[in-house]
């Protein structure tokens, strides 16, 4: 067997129509447009506001906007791995479920939970599997609605977060594609980051709704200081041993969590401003959606053999880097 490249054939991606703007988040929250946009980088998000669309219903379509880029019927698809940390449903998975939706009638589906760097560790997964030669086309999505886990009376979280969906198509190639990637994480024991309720620790009760624990609750500052540094050293880790400098990066693609956090990474990798996508300031941190969102807003301008370094810190805790060879 010989040993293939997995290489991203097709973009897509989802945003819902309501636009979400500081302005009107100044009438829930005290809080006002000028200290979100000078803390977080962050003017609008979009929210899905229709009480019967969920995150599969944003990741069908991103799926089938990405398969129609690259060409695929939906029946030829291997795997679909679908990264979420607000799946429709706790079973079943939010994969089946787009299975269904868009017909990959051939293709077994399961959900990937690694917050906001749940894109790469889904997308390094379905890459090791078009590499050992088990899959030929595997759909990745990152998904999240993150509106329906936000409580808009919390400014230190409602100002964060978006619902939008992204996905890519991974095929067998020749050359180029996922090149390596680094991973870690660090069992978040203190709960910086997550949601209390919900799960078999604490299942859903009177108590849990008026203790208000299906909502996200972060401590904001520390967080900000693990991921300033997780996601500077995880993009440092993988330049290094790959023998890449700054002036050798084409683009990196940063969770976009907070623009502060974008432009340490990008200083600590020695890369000009141009070479970084940041398009926060639209939609957020839509959790495992950034890094495809990234990828379709400026799809138009890679180029192949564009060196692409991805890099995500998020709930976990996890973070991680990928680098990719541009091939299309
Ligand atoms: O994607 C998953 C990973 N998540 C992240 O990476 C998020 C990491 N954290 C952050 O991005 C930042 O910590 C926040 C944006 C959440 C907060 O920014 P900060 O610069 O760390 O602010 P802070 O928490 O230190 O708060 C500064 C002040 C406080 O007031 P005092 O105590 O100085 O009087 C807060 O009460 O700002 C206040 N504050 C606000 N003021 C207006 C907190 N939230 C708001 C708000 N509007 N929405």
């Amino acid at each position: 067997m010989t040993s293939k490249r997995a290489i991203i054939t097709g973009v897509g991606h989802y945003l819902p129509d309501y636009v979400l703007t500081n302005k009107e988040l100044e009438s829930y929250v005290e809080t006002n447009d000028e200290w979100i946009r000078t803390r977080t980088g962050i003017s609008e998000r979009r929210i899905l506001k229709d009480p019967d669309k969920a995150t599969s219903y944003m990741g069908e379509k991103a799926a089938i906007e990405a398969l129609e880029d690259a060409g695929v019927a939906a029946a030829d698809i291997d795997t679909i791995i679908v990264a979420t940390v607000t799946p429709d449903y706790m079973f079943p998975a939010t994969a089946a479920l787009v299975q269904k939706k868009i017909g990959a009638d051939n293709a077994y589906a399961f959900d990937l939970s690694a917050a906001c760097s749940g894109f790469l560790y889904a997308l390094s997964t379905g890459g090791m599997m078009i590499e050992s030669g088990r899959a030929k086309k595997v759909l990745v999505i990152g998904t999240d609605k993150m509106s329906s886990i936000i409580d808009f009376t919390d400014r230190t979280t409602c100002i964060l977060f978006g619902d939008a969906a992204g996905a890519v198509v991974l095929e067998a190639g020749e050359e180029g594609g996922i090149i390596d990637f680094v991973h870690h994480t660090e069992g978040d024991e203190q709960c910086m980051l997550y949601q209390p309720a919900g799960g078999s620790m604490n299942p859903a009760s009177e108590e849990t709704i008026k203790n208000k624990g299906h909502f996200i609750r972060q401590d904001g500052k520390s967080v900000f200081k693990k991921a300033t540094e997780g996601m500077a050293d995880v993009s440092l880790e993988i330049m290094e041993r790959n023998n890449l400098t700054g002036e050798d990066v084409a683009w990196l693609v940063p969770h976009q969590a907070n623009l502060r956090i974008i432009d340490a990474t990008a200083r600590r990798m020695g890369l000009d401003k141009e070479k970084v996508m940041i398009n926060i300031g639209k939609y957020g941190n839509t959790t495992a959606a950034t890094i495809p969102l990234c990828l379709y807003d400026w799809k138009d301008q890679l180029k192949k053999g564009d060196n692409i370094i991805l890099s995500a810190f998020g709930g976990g805790l996890t973070w991680g880097a990928i680098y990719l060879k541009w091939s299309r």
